[in-house]
């Protein structure tokens, strides 16, 4: 199997010659993708307005706020793969403890190779626990989970992302101003007072993949985190305290997670921001369970019944498993749903050949299928779309950040603000000791 980034290449040939030969092709979602993610951020420069770069959410609108990445220094863009495979191994030998690497499961093959922790958004926030003594922490993943470890970290560790635009577009979703807006109204609407059993109008959950500043809001107003892997406990945990639930950002985790225990569909209105009462209307909102948020992942909001419906007409007995952040129809569709995390453990408890037909970012599925090759592991999703942020972690990157700190310069640190940092440990700590 060959990586994410050589298949891209290959097929941005394929496709070349195609045009002059009309001969058939695999394609991909864009030709960009082929080009290093310094390119768009020099074309990001020019143009002077934020973007997510080429990939599956490349069509979203990205904030004005979306950090932007200055321009790498020539000399990582024009090094070959070997080169910069050969530095970035030689300056983690130089660093040695003082340096730990952690890459998420979407990461190119290129950067995950060079991880000391590879896993899903929950699993590196504690792998970065697990490293106190390190000085810095290089997250390999995006712009949420670089501020998450940041929060949870020691105060003089350095959490670096390489490339500062890798952010995550649905965690833009959900800004804290319009979630604030959303709160007053709903705390018009309910008041604040609890209810006979001591449980409070509303209860704020946020998704891990949300900023900083939202966790905080979280961890201020009585609420909560939550991951694609405890989202159920979380929302028991909520549902004890609380008499219906504001979900943020992602509204197909929120909807997934509440439909499986029983929440029904009429009691789970949409709260679309901008709009009068969020497109909804005050009795609507009285009667809800949870209250979700118009946000969602672009990535999986490429999987559809019809991709199932085909998985299963050409493989009988495929096993179909996608993650919590697709649409509630194609979750339906699945013979099962989980975490990045559920996916891989399912993939590697299977002890007789099975072919699986993947919902997630193809990176991880493509890593699967290569690790397992007893099955047949594709993605559901047949053209190769990776995920636009993560794909802004290039080796290029990577190299250039560690040795900077070589050089003891630390170059692009997240920092949260410790006002928003306090509020927001106290909601990651809840979901920490949240128990199903
Ligand atoms: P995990 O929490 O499973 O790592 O997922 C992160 C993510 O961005 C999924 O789209
Ligand atoms: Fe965000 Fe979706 Fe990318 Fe995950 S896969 S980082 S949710 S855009």
């Amino acid at each position: 199997m060959t990586s994410v980034a050589t298949a891209i290449n290959l097929i941005t040939r394929a496709d070349a010659e195609r045009l002059s030969k009309e001969a058939p092709a695999a394609s991909t979602c864009s030709s960009d993708l082929a080009k290093g993610p310094w390119e768009f951020d020099a074309a990001e420069a020019l143009r002077g307005l934020p973007a997510y770069g080429p990939g599956a959410s490349s069509a979203d609108v990205a904030p004005a706020s979306t950090p932007r990445q200055g321009q790498l220094p020539q000399e990582y863009k024009d090094a070959s793969d070997d080169e910069l495979r050969a530095r970035i191994h030689a300056a983690k030998q130089t660093l040695g403890d003082r340096v730990v690497v952690l890459g998420h499961f979407y990461q190119r093959d290129e950067v995950v190779e060079h991880a000391d922790f590879v896993g899903d958004s929950f699993q590196l926030a504690n792998a970065a626990l697990t490293r106190p003594d390190a000085e810095a922490i290089v997250f390999c993943g995006v712009h949420f989970m670089a501020e998450t470890a940041d929060i949870l970290s020691r105060e003089d560790q350095a959490v670096i992302l390489p490339n500062l635009a890798a952010g995550c577009s649905m965690a833009d979703m959900a800004d804290i101003d319009s979630v604030q807006q959303c709160w007053d109204q709903l705390e018009e609407l309910f008041g604040t007072e609890p209810d006979a059993e001591g449980r409070v109008p509303v209860i704020p959950v946020t998704y891990m993949n949300s900023s900083a500043a939202l966790k905080g809001f979280c961890g201020e107003h009585g609420g909560i985190v939550c991951t694609s892997s405890n989202a159920a406990t979380v929302l028991e945990w909520a549902f004890e305290r609380a008499q219906r639930v504001l979900f943020f950002p992602d509204q197909h985790l929120g909807r997934n997670t509440a439909k499986a225990m029983g929440v029904p569909l009429e009691q789970m209105p949409m709260w679309s921001p901008r709009k009068p009462w969020g497109g909804t209307d005050p009795e609507t909102l009285r009667d809800s369970r949870v209250i979700l948020w118009h946000g969602f992942c672009s990535v999986h909001r490429r999987f559809n019944v019809a991709q199932i419906d085909k998985a299963r007409a050409e493989y009988p007995g495929v096993r179909v498993i996608v993650h919590p952040e697709c649409p509630m129809e194609v979750v339906d569709a699945a013979d099962e749903y989980g975490s990045t995390d559920y996916i891989r453990k399912a993939i590697a408890a299977a002890t007789v050949p099975t072919v699986f037909a993947i919902g997630t970012e193809v990176n991880l599925v493509n890593r699967l299928a290569a690790e397992y090759p007893q099955h047949t592991i594709f993605c559901l999703d047949p053209v190769i779309c990776p995920c636009s942020t993560m794909y802004r972690i290039h080796p290029g990157y990577l190299a250039w950040v560690l040795e900077g700190l070589v050089e003891g310069e630390v170059r692009n640190r997240i920092e949260v603000a410790a006002d928003v940092a306090e509020p927001a440990r106290v909601a990651l700590e809840r979901m920490l000791a949240a128990r199903p």
